[in-house]
């Protein structure tokens, strides 16, 4: 992804708005209805921001909205890309290396997920605490030179992607309004198809608590670009291995939106900390 087309993205935004975002949201499958909730000072379909792709995927509008929400500024995505689009790791996170170059110090993250966990139910937020990636690579632009581990050339890694101190005030944030949430391991995979019943019990086994198509590459990049980050997950259906019902994309449209007040409660009481939180 090249430097030219970053800088005229940068150039386009900041021509529509001086605004400077303290936090990037992610508006996953079914949860761009929050982007409504933003007090808009400039918007693009991303096809209109140099270098950034086209969102196909159902469910996922496509716009990136700069804004007010809870008095503080922040760059929004209505819908992202994803690896099962055919877009590489690179132009999947292309609007992470974006939304930190405008200045964002967090990530808020969030995405529709199956349940794979018995206890959670559909609507249930699940607040990630550490992943299994089996997307691959993360993105060349994950791995600048910089950080490469400098005797052996290999990436450090981690556990602490996802902000502790984030995951905790989410989860006070639901039981301060009185619904479920729980810090859970997602497991990222390519998609886009869904999953057979073997898998999702192997998946079960290797301690998964809800797998996905998405969000692994933008948070390995947005942590590799200093970024604080709190991912959710909203279950949008219940991926038992038990049931001879699979997944279906209407019905994980229709989960996150009918989940997304708990989403945006928490994002809200994010944004009401972000002073103590930028990094
Ligand atoms: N599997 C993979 N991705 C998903 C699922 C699922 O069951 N539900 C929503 N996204």
């Amino acid at each position: 992804m090249s430097d030219r087309n970053l800088q005229s993205a940068i150039q386009k935004i900041q021509q529509a708005t001086q605004m400077i975002p303290k936090a990037g949201i992610i508006l996953g499958s079914g949860l761009g209805g929050l982007s409504r909730q933003i007090q808009s000072v400039a918007e693009f379909p991303f096809e209109k921001i140099p270098g950034l792709k086209t969102s196909h995927a159902s469910g996922h509008e496509g716009r990136l909205i700069l804004g007010y929400l809870q008095q503080q500024p922040v760059i929004a995505m209505a819908g992202r890309l994803h690896r099962y689009e055919g877009y590489s790791s690179d132009e999947v996170t292309y609007p992470i290396r974006l939304i930190r170059s405008l200045g964002a110090g967090v990530l808020l993250a969030s995405n529709a997920a199956g349940g794979l966990n018995p206890k959670y139910c559909v609507g249930d937020p699940i607040i990630l605490g550490d992943h299994i990636n089996w997307l691959g690579q993360a993105s060349t632009e994950a791995s600048p030179p910089n950080v490469r581990d400098q005797s052996t050339g290999f990436l450090q890694s981690g556990s602490n992607f996802y902000c502790s101190q984030l995951t905790s005030l989410a989860i006070s944030v639901a039981k301060k309004n009185d619904f479920s949430a729980y810090v859970g391991t997602y497991l990222g995979t390519l998609g886009p198809t869904y999953e057979t019943r073997s898998e999702y019990r192997m998946m079960r086994r290797i301690g998964a608590d809800v797998v996905g198509m998405s969000t692994l590459p933008e948070v390995l990049l947005a942590r590799r670009l200093g970024m604080k980050t709190l991912a959710v997950s909203i279950v949008s259906n219940v991926a038992n291995p038990d049931s001879p019902s699979t997944a279906n994309h209407d019905e994980v449209i229709r989960a996150g939106q009918q989940a997304g007040s708990k989403l945006e409660k928490i994002i809200r009481a994010v944004l009401d900390n972000l002073d103590n939180q930028v990094a």
